[in-house]
């Protein structure tokens, strides 16, 4: 779990992060949305500790971040496993070579135990026998995928993710995003997610933080999201007058006001609307 409590920070005397508190809990994916420039990778970095908030406090599992002294700190990093936004891989090592890095880096382990470890976590996200291919012979999702299991090879007890679908098609997003979630669940990670994907939040947002210039404008889960009464949310998310139509749509489902769509599939042979008569 991390408690984050009361963060400020400026630049140049600009506020950039106004007053955010925070829960995010163990076991699930905990999402900070808002609009490009709303501060999402600011709040992040602060809570990694990358930058320095000017106030307030960061708390993992109950030890205060913030009051640690520089050691200390190390201890908490190293449990710490970041995804960084364009995957950032070594473009000169191969696949294996990237994985190992943070082995090499921060254990004694020998090759063979580090090579272990390398084709187990490659496993886990579906990408065995390609240790020696370049980033630049991978897809962007193959990308991702690799910077995923680099990210994890410590078994972090923490994983930070920024903005991990930009650049990738729906579909392969939604892969990322069940994966990132299963790895979260599996190894009860305290995972942070900063997106502005849609389909994510639905799918992934078991906790949804919501950044407004800044400020924390909402907070809720996926559930509650569709019932959000917050403008500047609902502007935000369901900016297009198909997704407020369906947002409506889930709302009397959810309400039992209507049959949950959910449960009528449609049958792609016959097409969703076969004309009166035509059967
Ligand atoms: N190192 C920095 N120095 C000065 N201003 C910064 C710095 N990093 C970010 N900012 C500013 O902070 C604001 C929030 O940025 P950011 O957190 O990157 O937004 P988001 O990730 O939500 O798109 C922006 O106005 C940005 O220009
Ligand atoms: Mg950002």
């Amino acid at each position: 779990m991390i408690e984050v409590k009361h963060i400020k920070k400026s630049f140049d005397g600009r506020t950039v992060i106004e007053d955010i508190s925070c829960v995010m809990k163990a076991g699930q994916c905990n999402l900070i949305i808002g609009a490009s420039g709303s501060g999402k990778t600011v709040l992040q970095k602060c809570i990694v500790g990358l930058f320095e908030p000017d106030e307030g406090e960061i708390l993992y599992d109950g030890q205060n971040f913030t009051a640690m002294k520089g050691n200390e700190k190390t201890q908490i990093r190293k449990e710490i496993g970041m995804l960084f936004q364009g995957s950032a891989l070594f473009d000169s090592l191969n696949v294996q070579e990237n994985v190992m890095f943070p082995l090499s880096m921060f254990t004694n382990d020998s090759f063979r135990k580090k090579l272990d470890r390398v084709n187990e976590v490659l496993e886990r996200v579906n990408l065995q026998g390609v240790n020696r291919k370049f980033p630049s012979e991978l897809s962007g999702g193959m990308k991702k995928r690799v910077a995923l299991a680099r990210a994890i090879v410590l078994n972090p007890k923490y994983l930070f993710c920024d903005e991990p679908n930009s650049g990738l098609d729906p579909q392969t997003s939604l892969v990322i995003d069940k994966l990132i979630q299963e790895i979260t669940v599996e190894f009860n990670m305290t995972t942070v997610v900063n997106t502005h994907d849609m389909n994510s939040l639905m799918e992934i947002g078991n906790y949804i933080l919501y950044m407004y210039k800044g400020h924390k404008e909402w907070e809720g889960n996926n559930k509650e999201i569709i019932f959000s009464k917050n403008e500047r949310l609902n502007n935000f998310i369901f900016a297009s007058d198909f997704l407020q139509d369906a947002k409506a749509m889930r709302m009397l489902e959810e309400t039992g006001q209507i049959p949950d769509h959910r449960n009528f599939p449609l049958d792609p042979e016959k097409g969703p609307d076969p004309k009166p008569g035509s059967a």
